[in-house]
């Protein structure tokens, strides 16, 4: 059997440890090559899970593993303080404008930063897909409502204002369709979700992985919206803006039939 030189052993470690001052930290030269093979690997391990899981499985299990990694929430970055900031300044004069009373917030999420208005004002409700969300909201926030839907096929309690924030941009074509005949059989006054205006093509993902959505292009053609509301941080960092646009169920019935 040959053994290596003690020579060649040094090399190998000196390389195995090599530094990379750029990335801020110590790394080996086998953690920096295996690295994007463990990101591939794990990405069509996910992708399996959300082709074989319910709707509700996928995001119980991204809930769960706190998948979208943010410290503040679970319910991701964007439901953290900075990146809530221009719309928690925001969303009271546009909701004293636009006259809402009632309002269904589906997906709620955990909260994180509508619960910091005063939603007393309002007859609220936060629904959403993961039963543990609801079961940890009603405990943490006793005096509003919770409830467990699904936008796609439940049975959505009536209100001046469904919000969605945060939710089609997480859902496949089919799914979102799903959502907005189940949202346009219901009874609403405004439709109010995320947008991205500056998103020229509209792309297909999984259930369960993200991209952000132009609600005005096609395959939802659903025109200007009556409001456009600034949302994210202050600092955007990801160059295109994102907004919460605001409809008129009414026009968008119109635009569907
Ligand atoms: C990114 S979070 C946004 C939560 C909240 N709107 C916010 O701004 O913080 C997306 C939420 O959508 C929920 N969700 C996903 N699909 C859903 C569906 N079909 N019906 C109801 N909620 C759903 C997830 O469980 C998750 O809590």
């Amino acid at each position: 059997m040959r053994v290596l030189h003690p020579g060649y052993l040094s090399v190998i470690h000196s390389i195995t440890v090599l530094e990379f001052p750029s990335m801020g930290q110590s790394q080996s030269l086998w953690q920096t090559l295996s690295s994007p093979f463990s990101r591939y690997r794990r990405k069509r391990q996910e992708k399996r899970r959300f082709r074989g899981s319910s709707r509700e499985g996928v995001f119980q299990w991204i809930y769960d593993t706190n998948k979208w990694g943010s410290e503040d929430s679970r319910s991701g970055k964007g439901s953290d303080m900075p990146h809530s900031e221009l719309l928690r300044a925001s969303l009271p004069d546009v909701l004293t404008q636009l006259s809402v009373h009632s309002i269904l917030d589906l997906p709620c999420g955990d909260m994180n930063w509508i619960s910091t208005l005063d939603l007393d004002r309002y007859e609220y409700i936060g629904a959403d897909i993961v039963p543990t969300i609801i079961e940890e909201n009603r405990e943490k926030f006793p005096s509003l409502q919770f409830e467990i839907l699904d936008v796609c096929e439940s049975v959505l309690p009536a209100a001046d204002l469904l919000m969605s924030r945060d939710l089609l941009v997480h859902l496949c074509f089919r799914d979102i369709e799903l959502a907005l005949e189940n949202i346009f059989a219901s009874s609403f006054t405004y439709f109010a979700c995320t947008t991205f205006p500056e998103i020229t093509t509209n792309k297909e993902k999984l259930t369960g992985n993200h991209r952000m959505l132009n609600m005005s292009l096609a395959p939802f053609n659903f025109g200007e919206p009556h409001m456009l509301v600034a949302d994210g941080a202050r600092q955007n960092s990801s160059g295109k803006a994102k907004k919460l646009g605001v409809w008129q169920v009414s026009t968008l019935k119109a635009l569907y039939t």
